[in-house]
């Protein structure tokens, strides 16, 4: 464990230097402080750790205030759930906040409800938690600096290749550890351990139809964000999940999987969230009627329910687009949300939207509002119509020069 904690490729030495600084910290004040869940599992798996995830067996607030008073930073405390964010200086380190945890036992007074929480020991905090890969600590203070805990046998578990849950009643208490489980399940190439398997049943599948949109939406963005979204949409189809929300719910297309991970070409121009993209491919071959109901059921923003349904009706319209002038393309392609434009030309590869992302949607006439007004043209709608004709005759190449357009402003300005 020692060796994998100093391995600078799993661990980097500036999240090393800060987790010494912590555990120094709590040790002075007697409190035994751990690494927990993801970074155990990732660590273990011999992979690179992301979050830093830390236990202490005290007052994690008291603990955050020592930290600041140390090293500098401010804390954001809260009280309610004995938590604190040190939020530190780029002198401390070069994380911007790491979260300080009280172990606790957590409650839940009704299938699917947030759990009430309360102080408790390591042991505590280990039982409350969703897989036995998740339920392992490395303590970190003082002489005890790499001790494992692994008191569910998470490890043993981590080398079979199994996702297992604590107890029978996991998925009935919080039904959002369907989706995690499919996700460590594809993300690690690990099965679900037939016991836990056969507790997503109709019972918990209920409770978990009955969750808020929002918590619903956040696991499937997790999804997206994973890089095997689509073995995994392709699994919670299977164990009867995506139906829930709604029957007519699509499968993932296959043929869309290779897309999601295919890298935006720089020449376009644009960034696009991979969770947005996903949702795009998932969804674009959809009615829209399927969209504005999914959209209110998942609590999509209103970001995304524009660009999906914007996709599906510029798809719809293709067809009869396609022998278009590039200037009807640009004026049509100006109402479509970027990220869908794109979406849609991963999907049907057509020539023209690639045209308005690299070049058409860049061009625009060297004429503009103010030099119209100093003609003595009286403002109003003919200005937009002016200029948009001079725009439309430059992408359609009916002119090539600034003398070109001026000629062609004349004849523009004399007919409105
Ligand atoms: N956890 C849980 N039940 C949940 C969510 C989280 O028991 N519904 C516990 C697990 O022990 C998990 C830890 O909280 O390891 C941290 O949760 P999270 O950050 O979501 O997961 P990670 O383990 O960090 O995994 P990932 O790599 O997916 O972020």
């Amino acid at each position: 464990m020692l060796r994998l904690m100093r391995d600078p490729n799993l661990l980097p030495s500036e999240k090393q230097t800060l987790l010494s600084r912590i555990a120094g910290q709590a040790a002075s004040m007697n409190m035994p402080c751990y690494l927990v869940g993801g970074f155990v599992r990732d660590l273990l798996l011999g992979r690179p750790v992301n979050d830093l995830d830390i236990i202490v067996e005290g007052d994690a607030i008291q603990l955050g205030h020592a930290l600041v008073k140390k090293h500098g930073g401010k804390l954001t405390p809260h009280h309610k759930f004995h938590t604190a964010i040190w939020h530190m200086t780029p002198d401390t380190s070069a994380l911007r906040t790491i979260d300080l945890i009280t172990a606790r036992t957590e409650t839940y007074l009704r299938p699917g409800a947030l759990p009430t929480v309360k102080p408790s020991t390591i042991e505590d905090d280990l039982h409350r938690r969703d897989f036995t890969i998740n339920a392992m600590a490395i303590r970190m203070d003082g002489d005890h600096f790499g001790e494992l805990l692994d008191p569910l046998n998470g490890q043993a578990d981590l080398e079979k290749g199994v996702v297992r849950v604590l107890h029978p009643h996991s998925f009935i208490e919080d039904p959002t550890r369907i989706f995690r489980a499919v996700r460590y399940a594809e993300r690690y190439s690990f099965i679900l351990h037939p016991s836990s398997f056969i507790l997503i049943n109709p019972e918990s599948l209920a409770i978990l139809k009955s969750l808020s949109g929002e918590r619903i939406r956040h696991e499937f963005d997790l999804i997206f964000s994973e890089e095997r979204s689509f073995a995994m949409l392709l699994r919670l189809d299977e164990l009867g999940v995506c139906k829930i929300f709604d029957p007519s719910l699509p499968k993932f297309d296959q043929k869309y999987s290779a897309l999601l991970d295919s890298i935006t070409p720089a020449e376009l121009g644009i960034s696009i969230d991979r969770v947005m993209l996903g949702y795009l491919l998932w969804l674009m071959d959809s009615p829209s009627h399927v969209i504005e109901s999914l959209s209110g059921r998942l609590d999509f923003t209103s970001e995304l329910t524009k660009a999906l349904l914007a996709g599906v009706h510029l798809k719809n319209e293709m067809t009869s687009l396609k022998d278009a002038k590039p200037s009807t393309w640009t004026f049509r392609l100006e109402q479509v949300p970027l990220q869908a434009i794109y979406a849609l030309w991963l999907v049907s590869g057509e020539p023209a939207l690639k045209e308005f992302l690299t070049k058409w949607r860049h061009v625009k006439s060297h004429t503009t509002g103010d030099d119209l007004k100093a003609r003595g043209l009286p403002p109003g709608p003919s200005y937009k119509e002016i200029l948009n004709q001079l725009r439309a005759a430059w992408l359609d190449g009916e002119v090539h020069s600034i003398k070109d357009e001026l000629q062609l402003l004349e004849t523009l300005i004399v007919d409105s």
